[in-house]
């Protein structure tokens, strides 16, 4: 360190090694949208990278939960992530609130982000619209918990909907600061050039967008007051067909050209689901269903939804039953990703200059 207070020029480059992390909030229903949108994808990164799976239950209070429901939504996301063929051996699974150095780093990060950045946030002003005064603290504070999840691993990974492209993209801002604020001591203290990576989102393809079946310009969602807008986890083969059946479309046989679907979004919305599932593009199921009627196409993508999700939604009302296997590898996992968080938050304090045991 010298007296202008900058790292020297001498500082090696830090190299991180590649990891991912994600989060997903428990609550509500999950339903196929959080499956073909993250969970999938999830599963889909285990070979390539170590990865850590963490049910965001900090983050879930940011808005009112009943408690008893939320610890129904921890473990059904949990489970969720163990039907779908997450393996929390090779890999970690676990709940956010036992890895106290999430809340820990947050404050630290609190202390770098600047209001500006925050006030920029496009998700906490559509959450709070015009009730900003009766927003908690939490929900503004929210991008920079977000940060800290992903940074206290050091990943350099995340996989996300493009609505949280925005969020990952302060991690970095703030991840770019504290390596810049804290230079010096980064350097001095053997961490090379930098303390933080700066994380790269990793946004799925528009091809797994899942909008709601009643309306096909919004996105499916847990908060959507009719039952019928979705197709939950939890959903047996009865109810999927049902809901496809009745799912909103337009009089027209679907095209034979991609081109076709761009003015009816709910037809897009369904081949879009039948593509994500059967693992061929738009195009390609438009050659087998090009000139079709619905009454052709809902049958079938039902009998595939089916064929699809009823192993995972089998898989999963078993492991629900199972409260003390879905507990143990939370624990398990939270040991795990602790003593990597631990480690990260016992070097952040040193840079940052507190006294420590
Ligand atoms: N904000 C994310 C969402 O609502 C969930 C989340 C919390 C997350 N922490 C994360 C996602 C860290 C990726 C990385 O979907």
């Amino acid at each position: 360190m010298d007296a202008s207070g900058t790292a020297p020029a001498t500082a090696p480059k830090t190299v991180f090694k590649q990891k991912v992390f994600s989060g997903v909030q428990p609550t509500g229903n999950l339903h196929l949208g959080n499956y073909l949108g993250a969970v999938t994808k999830f599963v889909d990164l285990q070979d390539r990278y170590d990865c850590i799976y963490c049910v965001v239950d900090l983050h879930a209070i940011t808005v009112w939960q009943d408690p008893p429901e939320l610890t129904r939504a921890i473990r059904e996301v949990t489970a969720a992530f163990l039907a779908a063929g997450i393996d929390p051996k090779k890999h970690i699974v676990f709940n956010q609130s036992q890895v106290a150095e999430h809340a820990e780093l947050a404050w630290v990060f609190n202390c770098v982000a600047r209001l500006g950045w925050m006030n920029r946030m496009t998700q906490f002003k559509e959450k709070t619209g015009k009730d900003r005064e009766n927003a908690s603290l939490g929900l503004y504070a929210y991008p920079s918990l977000m940060a800290a999840d992903i940074l206290v691993y050091r990943a350099t990974h995340v996989p996300v909907g493009e609505d949280q492209k925005q969020h990952v993209e302060l991690a970095r801002d703030i991840a770019q600061k504290f390596n810049n604020d804290f230079g010096p001591q980064i350097a001095s203290h053997g961490f090379g050039d930098a303390f933080f990576p700066l994380p790269e989102p990793l946004i799925q393809g528009p091809a797994t967008r899942v909008m709601s079946l009643r309306d096909g310009s919004k996105k499916m969602s847990k908060s959507d007051p009719s039952d019928q807008s979705r197709i939950a986890l939890t959903d047996d083969a009865d109810a999927i067909a049902m809901k496809i059946r009745r799912a909103k479309t337009d009089p027209d046989p679907l095209p034979h050209e991609e081109k076709g679907l761009e003015t009816r979004p709910e037809a897009d919305n369904l081949v879009g689901i039948y593509a994500a599932l059967s693992g061929k593009t738009r195009a390609d199921v438009l050659k087998e269903f090009g000139g079709a009627q619905f009454s052709v196409f809902k049958p079938a993508l039902a009998d595939l939804l089916v064929a699809k999700l009823s192993p995972i939604t089998a898989e999963m009302r078993r492991l629900k039953d199972d409260v003390s296997y879905i507990d143990s590898v939370l624990a398990d996992g939270s040991a795990r990703a602790q003593v990597i968080a631990a480690e990260t938050m016992k070097s952040v304090k040193d840079i940052v200059g507190f006294v420590r045991r």
